[in-house]
């Protein structure tokens, strides 16, 4: 089929143009390169030897993603593209909002309009608020704390409301958890800008001498070892989770956890990668991070039982895979300051 993937050149909707194109599927991509490279497309060329159509369009833009529906025969729409940065979005709320929300209705707006029925949307378990794991499909969504979660909740339930309005169209709502690690090529990965917020990224920088030393947010919660436990989930076993929800999607809204089920805690993690990668990742702890839970961790037996997927990678591949893209990738990550 041929797939429309908003988003394509970031670090998931990347991983998931290559499992597509490798289960048969034709991928156009349209993105705004506000968080991504187009170095990433020659990527893509390389591991799956396929060149895929690139749009450099920004999805807010109703006219010019419109000319991107009326060139090519899309059958469905996986939709990535967003901003995500937790911090940012609580100083910049309606750039997060504009984005993110706009971004989803005109993109559900285009698929009625050109015939589309099929979408997936990457949604996240912050939805869930701060409720107890394992997290379950079936919860209400939670109490969200920053406007990025919230943007999330407001796209879930827009496109509920579109289904329910429009019987024909199927929308697989995807909740990831702790997306991490890398193509097992190295020429793909997460590659954030600045300073990392997220765990595994920083992990990868302290490992490479960029950044002097990992802050461990909290080694007193109510956790085996006192510090966070997330349900991390290798980065291309979500994006086959993404091409399982795509051939099972059925007209209505369904809801997937996109987890391992399994938590692992901060120190767990980084003791995994030293004794992977044989790479010392200095540490400190620091206080807590505002916003936290203790607990967060998937039940995925939904996905397993009704889209056949369950996540085979574990965390010695997803910190093996996430320092070979570290260790392969050069150039400009060493050249912003330090801040202790
Ligand atoms: P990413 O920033 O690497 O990828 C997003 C891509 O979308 C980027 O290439 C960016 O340039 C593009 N984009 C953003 N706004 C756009 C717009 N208006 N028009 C066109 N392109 C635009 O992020 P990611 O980690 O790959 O996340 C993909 C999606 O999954 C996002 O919606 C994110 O909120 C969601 N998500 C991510 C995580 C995570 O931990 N990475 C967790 C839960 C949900
Ligand atoms: C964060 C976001 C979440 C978002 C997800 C993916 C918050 C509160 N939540 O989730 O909404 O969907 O990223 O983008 O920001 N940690 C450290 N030191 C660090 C970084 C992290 O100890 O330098 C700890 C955290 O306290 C946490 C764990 O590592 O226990 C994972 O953190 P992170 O990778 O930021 O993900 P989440 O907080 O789960």
């Amino acid at each position: 089929m041929k797939i429309l993937v908003t988003g394509g050149l970031g670090y998931i909707g990347s991983h998931t143009c290559v499992e597509l194109a490798k289960n048969g599927h034709t991928v156009v991509i349209v993105d705004n390169l506000s968080n991504s490279k187009l170095e990433t497309l020659d990527r893509l060329t390389e591991i799956t030897g396929a060149r895929m159509a690139f749009y450099r369009v920004d999805v807010t833009d109703y006219r010019a993603t419109a000319e991107i529906f009326a060139a090519h025969t899309i059958e469905g729409v996986m939709h990535f593209a967003g901003l995500k940065a937790v911090g940012e979005s609580v100083e910049q709320p309606l750039a997060y909002y504009y984005n993110n929300v706009l971004g989803t209705i005109t993109i559900a707006k285009l698929c009625l309009e050109y015939g589309v029925n099929k979408f997936v949307f990457s949604s996240s378990a912050t939805v869930y608020g701060d409720q107890a794991s394992p997290l379950y499909e079936d919860m209400a969504l939670g109490q969200t704390t920053n406007p990025y979660g919230e943007t999330k909740a407001m796209s879930e339930r827009i496109l509920t409301d579109v289904t329910k309005a429009n019987p024909r169209f199927a929308v697989s709502l995807l909740r990831y958890f702790n997306p991490v690690g890398a193509h097992e090529s190295g020429l793909i990965g997460e590659d954030p800008n600045g300073i990392p917020n997220n765990l595994m990224p920083y992990v990868t920088r302290v490992a490479k001498g960029l950044l002097p030393c990992l802050r461990v947010f909290g080694n007193d919660y109510d956790t085996p070892d006192g510090t966070g436990v997330r349900d991390y989930i290798h980065v291309v076993d979500l994006a086959l989770g993404h091409v399982a929800a795509f051939e099972n999607l059925q007209p209505g809204v369904s809801i997937f956890n996109l987890g391992t089920g399994k938590g692992t805690s901060v120190l767990e993690l980084v003791h995994a990668f030293t004794a992977e990668n044989g790479v010392a990742v200095p540490y400190e702890i620091a206080p807590r991070r505002v916003g936290d839970v203790a607990t967060c961790f998937a039940d995925a037996s939904r996905a397993a039982r009704d889209l056949g997927w369950r996540a085979k990678r574990g965390i010695r591949e997803m910190v093996r895979d996430a320092w070979r893209f570290e260790s392969a990738t050069k150039g400009t990550k060493g050249t912003f300051p330090f801040v202790r």
